[in-house]
């Protein structure tokens, strides 16, 4: 799926124009959204008002029509894609992008883009195993663009050879290559717990604690850079909401409890968040007055656990869940005790002695815990204790692959 996905489809001339329209639909069903640039020559073969509809946008065709320019110029619409898809790719739009040219829109807007093109010929067989064209090809490949095709077969003026634009959905599948290729967690879903939990005394007062919340923004981060649909249910913190990941902001143990649950069936749970372990037993709807009594009671009650909670639910228990543990006093030995009676898979587990400052630090020392294994990872920043635990998370679904396919 390429949901969320821009695409900017460049349409030039040549009679397998009309796949374009097939290649729009398809584009758009995976959850893409594709803008249009028309060619001269392309808008021979289909009309823009086809392009518009199937598109449901604009469709662009001239680089000096001023309603155009004021509305989305050249640089713009250069810009606001993840992609430029040229399809079909003639052998002239091919010669021209190669060459630098900016005579038209198409290659004007390619030229001044900063973003990833495929190109996907179709042409005359002849043409392509011209050696101009060759050479073209060879200048596109080097400087980085993705060559798509041409697939083999009969052309519509009946000779036979390479100069078939492939098929949409072939077309599709390479794009979708492109974007997840080196996406190894693409199609996991995954819950990140982070920062604190406020518990409310009355409504101005709270028992919280002093977690920054940025080890688990970076572990929400690190997942959804892999690929992994990544769902951040954190407390309340001074992090800006990471881009492109969703966010739901809580405030206590018992909502962060149920934005999980909500969020089951998961693939990949990281539970990271500092969960305040008491809650005061009575909410007081009016702020509790100051009186002569020197002291004051606050009977507390045990929170919820999310991480032993989402780790012993039977029916959609997370495939991998990683809890967390800070400790003060025998940290390995504790945290095994932890990763046992929480009944998660992993842990990761710090020290929070005052020699080793974590909350709100930007680095992070931690031991990596198994069942079977305890590794001392060096001093790192938080982003990359997140990438390092990330890259094993890579590594536990390729081995339950292969152990899958084994079976
Ligand atoms: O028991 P302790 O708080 O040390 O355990 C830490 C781990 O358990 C962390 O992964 C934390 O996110 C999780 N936890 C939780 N719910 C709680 C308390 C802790 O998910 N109520």
């Amino acid at each position: 799926m390429l949901n969320g996905k821009r695409i900017l489809l460049i349409i030039s001339g040549g009679i397998a124009a009309y796949k374009s329209l097939e290649l729009i639909r398809t584009l758009k069903k995976s959850g893409a959204s594709v803008r249009c640039i028309l060619t001269q020559g392309g808008a021979q073969f289909v009309t823009p008002l086809s392009v518009a509809a199937l598109s449901e946008e604009q469709v662009y065709t001239d680089l000096w029509s001023l309603k155009d320019e004021t509305e989305m110029g050249h640089i713009r619409l250069s810009r606001e894609c993840d992609l430029i898809v040229v399809a079909p790719a003639s052998a002239n739009i091919i010669a021209r992008i190669a060459n630098g040219l900016a005579d038209d829109l198409a290659s004007t807007t390619i030229l001044a883009s900063d973003k990833p093109v495929m190109v996907c010929p179709a042409m005359n067989p002849q043409m392509w195993e011209n050696a101009a064209t060759k050479s073209n090809i060879e200048t596109l490949k080097k400087r980085g663009v993705i060559i798509s095709g041409p697939a083999a077969g009969e052309m519509a003026c009946g000779e036979i050879g390479y100069g078939r634009l492939l098929e949409p959905d072939v077309i599709l599948s390479a794009i979708t290559d492109f974007f997840f290729a080196d996406k190894p967690l693409a199609g996991l879903k995954a819950i990140v717990t982070a920062g604190p939990t406020f518990e409310p005394i009355d409504p101005v007062r709270f028992v919280g604690n002093r977690s920054s919340g940025k080890q688990g923004y970076a572990i929400a981060k690190a997942l959804s850079d892999l690929g992994a649909s990544v769902t951040l249910v954190t407390g309340p913190t001074n992090e800006d909401a990471p881009s492109g990941i969703k966010t739901i902001c809580i405030e206590t143990a018992r909502q962060m409890l149920e934005s999980c649950q909500k969020l089951l069936p998961s693939d990949i749970a990281v539970c990271a968040a500092a969960v305040a372990d008491w809650t005061p037993e009575t909410y007081q709807n009016s702020k509790i007055k100051k009186t002569s009594d020197t002291s004051v009671t606050l009977k507390m009650t045990q929170n919820p656990d999310i991480l032993s909670t989402l780790s012993k639910s039977v029916e959609k228990r997370p495939h991998l869940i990683v809890g967390f543990a800070a400790e003060t006093d025998n940290l390995v030995d504790n945290a095994r005790m932890k990763l046992l009676k929480k009944g998660c898979d992993w842990i990761v587990a710090n020290s929070v002695s005052p020699e080793n400052p974590v909350f709100g630090a930007d680095e992070n020392q931690v031991y990596f815990i198994t069942s079977d294994k305890v590794e001392e990872w060096p001093r790192a920043t938080k982003d990359d204790v997140a990438r390092k635990l990330a890259a094993r998370i890579v590594e536990f679904f390729n081995q339950d692959k292969a152990k899958h396919a084994a079976e």
